[in-house]
């Protein structure tokens, strides 16, 4: 049995977790939780640990300290292992997540209130209350996705969030291949770019999103190299991006994990 202690940066708190899983032999290709998954990457790869996943968390605490005094209630719909939990938290009492996942969801049990945990399907979330802020870390949304294996999913976002909508957006780890992908996605959005750049790429998308939900104004993009992270506000602004680093992660990761082995005699 191993025990895992995820500490967040910036005085975030701490997720605690056991797993008796063994995760070198996991099978790609079949369901595995999330939290299989994270484990086999961070233990196989330093370049996953300050690369990607800091990169990510990062990304989502720069979201965080523009907003932070702005909302109180809280729903993170793809909890996954708390992390955005954690870092978006204002208050136990008024911070609620779901994971489809078992596991997930047990852990999340465990890690917040659970009164406010529950295991669901959030494609079709049956919403008891609107949230300030309503959060979902996507692992694959894209433009190619948005209006249809998601569209469920995002309208029930837009509904019910009263101040803010935080997603993850892939599409522009596409954009690597050049021109055609540039015009795929103005053919997708029936927007065109005023340039085929990542930063006209992000101006179209708010133009696309502003026909989606009308209510709604993209006002922020935290990105790297693989994903973006989108801001809505009700309330308009000019678009803000910000591009993320990897050199800052190796000089200061924004969580750190540790692994203990426990004996069977504990
Ligand atoms: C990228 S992870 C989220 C990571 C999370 N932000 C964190 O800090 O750990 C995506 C999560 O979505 C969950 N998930 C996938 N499809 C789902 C669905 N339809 N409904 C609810 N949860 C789902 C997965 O189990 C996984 O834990």
């Amino acid at each position: 049995m191993n025990e895992y202690n995820i500490t967040l940066k910036k005085n975030k708190g701490n997720i605690k977790f056991f797993t008796d899983k063994s995760v070198q032999s996991l099978a790609w290709g079949n369901l595995v939780s999330y939290i299989d998954e994270f484990l086999y990457k961070n233990r196989n790869s330093y370049s996953f640990f300050y690369g990607e996943f800091s990169m990510r968390l990062h990304c989502f605490y720069n979201i965080q300290n523009k907003i932070k005094d702005q909302y109180k209630t809280f729903m993170d719909m793809l909890g996954g292992l708390g992390c955005t939990g954690k870092i978006f938290q204002v208050n136990q009492e008024q911070t609620y997540l779901n994971d489809l996942d078992k596991d997930c969801y047990e852990l999340l049990i465990n890690n917040f209130n659970p009164d406010n945990i529950t295991n669901k399907d959030s494609s079709s979330y049956d919403f008891k209350d609107e949230y300030d802020l309503v959060l979902s870390d996507f692992n694959n949304l894209t433009i190619a996705r948005t209006e249809s294996d998601y569209k469920t999913f995002l309208d029930g976002m837009f509904n019910n969030a009263k101040k803010f909508v935080v997603i993850t957006e892939c599409s522009i780890f596409h954009l690597k291949y050049g021109r055609k992908s540039y015009e795929n996605y103005e053919r997708l959005m029936g927007v065109v770019m005023d340039e085929h750049t990542k930063k006209g790429f992000f101006r179209a998308l708010k133009k696309y999103y502003q026909k989606l939900y009308p209510e709604w104004h993209l006002v922020h993009i935290e990105y790297f190299h693989a994903s973006a992270y989108l801001l809505f506000a009700k309330k308009n602004a000019k678009l803000t991006i910000n591009l993320n680093d990897r050199n800052d992660m190796i000089a200061e990761p924004p969580v750190s994990i540790s692994e203990n082995q426990l004996s069977l005699y504990d």
